[in-house]
């Protein structure tokens, strides 16, 4: 009997997994999509207000939600049925033992005793293999999300450290871009054409050009965020992908476009930009950044603390702590990536007198949007659609460069342009 039952058994889970697994990695996605929704609901909640897209949101999110439902239900039908199966096996089997243990009885040639000891073992083993089934249940779902954690782990970071890693010893803040051009993953155009330039101690680059022209991209190519697909990128005359990433990170104060505060104190924030800055370091930071201002307006001073994402400082305060976080590095080469937008005109005029006297050795990338920003900077590279379409001071320029003439006039008054030729 037991020959019989347990290929059945055995068929039945196997059909059932067969069909259960695909819909539990299906139902997995759906999940998936539901907690995608829901964070961009929770995070952009305000955006969602704003723009009265309330109703639109619930709906998505419903339709996500009845979609997970509707797979869900389908997986726990198709489960639903391994406990009926099992339990008809079971009481068959039973009833067969019995009916099979009774013939023999009749015919003496078997003991009740037998029989009945018979019953409960075979029983025992049947519940066994329940058991054994139940946990194949658990199998497929644990197996979906395994995969989905496995995905995650074997990603391996495309940029790595080469194997001899060279030291740049003799130079300090040098920054030489030869003939690089630069397309991001999957991206039909390059970012960047041919940007050869480079960037010495002492001086400040500027960087202009409209929306879109790689001023972010050519910036971040220099601590490496991105392989380049041809040219050189050197920093103190070592090509960056022969260098450690740690030694080349050390090397650069980075203030991205879009400022990034972590939870924590406002000390904690600005020290990130080196662990062990004094509270000297600390507060020299902030008052070249211009921020010792807004940090003593608040209850704690530097030990305030700013919320997750730094939702409770403004835009302008954030930039200015990540100036600081930057400045407090003492880094030989400085990247402002269009840093000092959201100041106001006479903040950014102060910050950037008090930042001239503080980086008057280092080497000073400046991406920027305002002429006037850019204007007494020793070398402006204007970028056009990814190419540069000029270089020079920015007398030069006027002359040489139709592209920053216009940006130019877009923005100043005719006086002022006067004025400057003058
Ligand atoms: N992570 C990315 N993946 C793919 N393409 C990108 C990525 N970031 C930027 N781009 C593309 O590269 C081009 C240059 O973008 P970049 O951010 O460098 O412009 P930008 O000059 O800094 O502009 P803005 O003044 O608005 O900050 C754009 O056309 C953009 O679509
Ligand atoms: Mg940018």
């Amino acid at each position: 009997i037991l020959v019989v039952v347990i290929p059945i058994l055995v068929a039945a889970i196997v059909i059932i997994m067969r069909n259960a697994i695909p819909l539990f990695r299906v139902m997995q996605v759906k999940l998936d999509k539901l907690n995608l929704i829901l964070d961009e609901g929770l995070s952009g909640v305000r955006v969602i207000r704003a723009f009265d897209r309330m109703r639109y949101e619930e709906r998505r999110f419903d339709e996500a939600n009845l979609d997970l439902t509707n797979v869900a239900i389908r997986v726990n039908r198709i489960i639903a049925w391994l406990m009926p199966i099992m339990m008809l096996v079971l009481n068959v089997s039973s009833v067969a033992i019995l009916w099979f243990g009774a013939i023999r009885i009749n015919n003496d040639q078997m003991q009740v005793g037998a029989l009945i000891a018979f019953l409960q073992y075979a029983m025992q083993i049947l519940f066994g293999l329940l058991m054994v089934s139940m946990l194949f249940i658990m199998l497929p779902r644990a197996a979906a999300s395994a995969d989905r954690i496995n995905e995650v782990l074997a990603m391996e970071p495309e940029i790595e450290d080469a194997e001899q890693v060279k030291q740049a010893d003799e130079m300090k803040g040098y920054v030489e871009f030869q003939d690089v051009t630069f397309s991001y993953p999957g991206a039909e155009e390059p970012a960047l054409n041919n940007i050869s330039f480079s960037a010495r101690p002492g001086e400040v680059t500027a960087i202009i050009g409209g929306t879109g022209a790689g001023k972010s991209t050519l910036v971040s190519l220099i601590p490496r965020f991105y392989d380049i697909d041809s040219g050189h990128i050197l920093v103190d005359g070592v090509d960056v992908r022969e260098m450690a990433q740690k030694d080349l990170r050390a090397k650069i104060g980075f203030v991205p476009q879009k400022a990034v505060l972590f939870s924590g104190t406002i000390a904690e924030n600005i020290r990130y930009g080196k662990e062990d800055a004094s509270d000297e370091e600390v507060q020299h930071a902030a008052e070249v950044a211009q921020a010792t201002e807004f940090i003593s307006e608040m209850k704690d001073g530097y030990d305030s603390v700013i919320a997750q994402g730094g939702t409770n400082v403004s835009g302008g305060q954030k930039q200015r702590l990540s100036i600081a976080r930057a400045l407090v590095r003492k880094p030989e080469i400085y990247v402002f990536d269009d840093t000092f937008s959201a100041l106001d005109f006479k903040t950014d005029a102060m910050l950037r007198g008090a930042l001239k006297k503080e980086t008057l050795d280092a080497t000073v990338l400046i991406v920027a949007q305002r002429v006037s920003t850019v204007m007494d900077a020793d070398q402006i590279i204007v970028l056009d659609e990814g190419r540069i379409a000029g270089i020079g001071t920015h007398r030069a320029l006027m002359r040489s460069s139709e592209v920053y003439r216009e940006i130019v006039t877009s923005q100043l008054s005719m006086e002022e342009i006067a004025e400057e030729i003058a």
